[in-house]
């Protein structure tokens, strides 16, 4: 049973900035946004700013986006090509690793090298490390490596994250706020498919997605596997080709993807007849991957395509969250593909998505009512898939019918729900990490 008020509550806020956001690893950007040297993007963990930079030496860098001097941000344009930034304020420049290496009247205001030596950088990020590309900083310097962190999410992770050796392509990201509080939309992609047939009744109607039927929602698996977890669909008779081809991708993809996804991952598509769709990654990233009609043409897969999104709840207080909503197709992808994915993409997710619009007018509701006085009375039942003596309503899938690790199970159920509000709860029981105040060294920014 979950207390109403978690959905809108000052203080718990106010702990989650203390206590989880300043130790979980926190996705900020992919490797691909910032192909070249000197691309940078400008993003935020909670209430700090960070440039995440590729050098002129081509390695990736975050730096903490506040001047030196006084305190000015750094670079104020969201995303660009850079080989300096120049502070607004009174104009101390520095390179695109971080190193200052200007001061405007340095011989005069400073007393030149003497007085000053000039031989500091902008704080890096506590800790910065990247997993298929998709970049993430934790705030603690203590942090557990990112690919324990992770653990056995990376299985699930890599059909979204590696379909080719050259991995993915970003677009966007679309941002917006929503007046809802951003656990919402982390629970929801984590597992909640009890919602689609719902919801999204209108999709299915209007014929934009043959899946969610109530039926046929009702036939995939939920999995959880230690930070992360998701909803698969089921799909219909047939070997790995034929099933990916039936969600729409096309057989030189499929040839990519086969030499890349281990036997493991091949046989939760092959044997076990599960297609991964939404999922999140604790604590406030998330992924969907759905096939959509785009054609009109009944061809082999009823003209539907898949499309990715990556997705980010970057909380901006107890009752707002601004979406960061990118589209992610496969860089081998054919031409053709990556477009009518985009166009699958647009319609269903980001700023112009109806799944989105669907789901938003839900969260927000539930957020305005979760701060008021009588949520605080209310323990929300979240207890779907277990009987009263907290027995399962259905069993676990065994390790022959489900190939991934981590815990699956058919039907609907909110175990990932709980999971994911377990760990939140465990973090919000941890002490801070220790803050250290380091005047700016010399050196490179701390990097796994
Ligand atoms: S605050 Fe940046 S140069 Fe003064
Ligand atoms: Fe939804």
């Amino acid at each position: 049973m979950i207390p109403a008020h978690i959905y809108n509550d000052k203080e718990l806020f106010a702990l989650e900035k203390e206590r989880l956001f300043s130790r979980a690893w926190t996705f900020v950007a992919h490797e691909s946004e910032i192909p070249q040297e000197g691309d940078y993007v400008v993003r935020r963990v909670l209430d700090d700013s960070f440039i995440i930079t590729r050098d002129s030496a081509g390695d990736v860098r975050a730096m903490f986006n506040m001047c030196l001097h006084r305190g000015m941000q750094v670079c104020r344009a969201e995303m660009g090509n850079a080989s300096n930034f120049r502070c607004p304020y009174h104009g101390w420049t520095y390179r695109n690793d971080g190193r200052l290496t200007g001061l405007p009247f340095h011989r005069d205001a400073y007393g030149g090298d003497e007085g000053f030596a000039k031989n500091q950088t902008l704080l890096p990020a506590p800790k910065l490390s990247s997993y298929n590309g998709l970049l993430f900083i934790s705030m603690d310097p203590g942090a557990e490596p990112l690919q324990d962190f992770l653990g056995d999410f990376k299985f699930y992770l890599d059909f979204y994250t590696k379909q080719s050796t050259g991995g993915l392509e970003l677009r966007g990201p679309q941002r917006w706020r929503i007046k809802a509080n951003w656990k919402i939309g982390a629970e929801n992609f984590a597992g909640d498919m009890y919602h689609t047939p719902h919801t999204h009744a209108s999709i299915v109607e209007i014929g934009l997605f043959r899946e969610p039927k109530a039926q046929k929602r009702k036939d995939g698996a939920t999995y959880w596997a230690h930070r992360g977890g998701g909803t698969t669909y089921k799909l219909p008779p047939g070997g790995f080709d034929e099933r990916m081809r039936y969600v729409g991708y096309p057989d030189d993809m499929i040839g990519r993807i086969k030499k890349l996804w281990t036997p493991r991952q091949q046989q939760i598509v092959g044997e076990d007849g599960f297609m991964i769709s939404a999922a999140t990654c604790f604590p406030n990233l998330s992924f969907v991957h759905n096939w959509p009609k785009v054609h009109d043409r009944n061809g082999r897969n009823d003209g539907v395509l898949p499309f990715i999104s990556i997705r980010l709840w970057q909380p901006i207080s107890e009752h707002e969250t601004e979406v960061c909503s990118w589209f992610a197709v496969d860089s081998a992808a054919p031409p053709q593909y990556k477009q009518d994915s985009y166009k699958a993409y647009l319609m269903c997710f980001g700023s112009t998505g109806m799944f989105e619009q669907d789901d938003v007018e839900n969260w927000v509701s539930l957020t305005t009512t979760a701060g008021g006085s009588m949520a605080r009375r209310l323990l929300l039942n979240s207890r779907m898939g277990l009987l009263l003596d907290d027995r399962p309503v259905v069993e676990a899938l065994s390790a022959e019918s489900f190939h991934g690790p981590g815990r699956a199970q058919v039907g609907y159920n909110e175990n990932n729900q709980r999971e994911l509000l377990k760990l939140w709860a465990d973090y919000l029981q941890m002490p801070r990490p220790a803050l250290t105040a380091a005047a700016p060294a010399t050196g490179t920014a701390v990097t796994e």
